[in-house]
């Protein structure tokens, strides 16, 4: 969902010509959103930084069409991937996608399980993730620190947990980014921010090629959890550290996909970032 965040992405998606007849919200999310290539690099990265190990298997909290996790079974012969996700119509669009068409030998090595992340479905792995701020569904500290317990106890011994966080000054402002995606346009308006609760309300719309739109295709009712209230959190939940980290930028300020722990950093308009915590 929120590569909105000016996240620079390659898509290799070939092009394909979207009219308001064809046009599904789960292939337009994918191809705006998600970056299971890059998703899949960045994971098994911070996981051998940590833990000084090839990581074999991750677990996908959230995995909505569980693309990152059909990805990172196909990177490696060895890998295999669980993905969790509430939402059963969600999750058969994903097997007809990425799964129908694949050999025996790599649908085998990826679990799609319709549950709650907090129900402790399915084995332990390597890695678990909660991308694209998923894990703000849960709004109070209790349910938050509830669901870190069970994603902790969904790792195997070495494992780590990876989060990604956003924010800056421009997060809280009502504001709808447009960005063109092969030849139709994705839309992230963050529509309301309550400055009482910290719930931040947002939408994903497409307008697609001719001019017709898909509005509110998918709607984000979430908390905007700060980076500190994240690393608390993981700590009470008995995670043993956890690393916030930054990206690097170069001398023009772009950012060069290195990530450090700095202890303290300069706010921005926009930022993103990961958040690893190791059991
Ligand atoms: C925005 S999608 C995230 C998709 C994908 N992880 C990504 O990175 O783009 C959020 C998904 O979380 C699922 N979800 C929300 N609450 C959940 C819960 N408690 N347990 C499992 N899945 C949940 C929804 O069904 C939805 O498919």
């Amino acid at each position: 969902m929120v590569a909105q965040l000016e996240r620079k992405r390659s898509k290799r998606v070939a092009k394909k010509r979207v009219r308001r007849s064809d046009a599904d919200p789960h292939d337009l999310y994918e191809r705006s959103v998600q970056d299971p290539d890059g998703d899949t690099a960045i994971l098994a990265r911070l996981f051998r930084r940590f833990r000084r190990r090839e990581p074999v298997s991750l677990r996908e909290d959230f995995c909505g069409t569980a693309t990152l996790s059909t990805h990172w079974a196909r990177s490696h012969r060895h890998r295999w991937a669980v993905g969790v996700d509430l939402d059963g119509p969600t999750l058969r669009w994903g097997e007809r996608r990425h799964l129908q068409s694949i050999g025996p030998e790599l649908r085998r090595r990826v679990t799609l399980l319709e549950g709650n992340v907090l129900d402790g479905l399915g084995p332990r792995t390597d890695i678990g993730c909660a991308l694209n701020f998923s894990y703000s569904v849960f709004k109070t500290r209790d349910a938050l620190r509830g669901y870190f317990a069970a994603a902790r106890d969904k790792l195997v011994r070495d494992g780590v947990f990876v989060l990604d966080a956003w924010g800056g000054w421009g997060v809280v402002r009502p504001d709808l980014d447009r960005r063109k995606v092969d030849d139709f346009i994705y839309e992230w308006e963050r529509a309301r921010f309550d400055p009482l609760t910290n719930e931040i309300l947002c939408y994903i719309h497409f307008e697609l090629a001719g001019g017709a739109r898909i509005d509110r295709a998918f709607t984000y009712d979430w908390r905007l959890w700060s980076v500190q209230e994240l690393r608390e959190l993981l700590l009470e939940a008995g995670f043993r550290r956890v690393h916030a980290l930054w990206e690097r930028t170069d001398a023009d300020g772009e950012g060069t996909g290195v990530y450090w722990e700095p202890v303290h950093t300069e706010n921005q308009e926009l930022w993103w970032t990961y958040v690893v915590a190791e059991r």
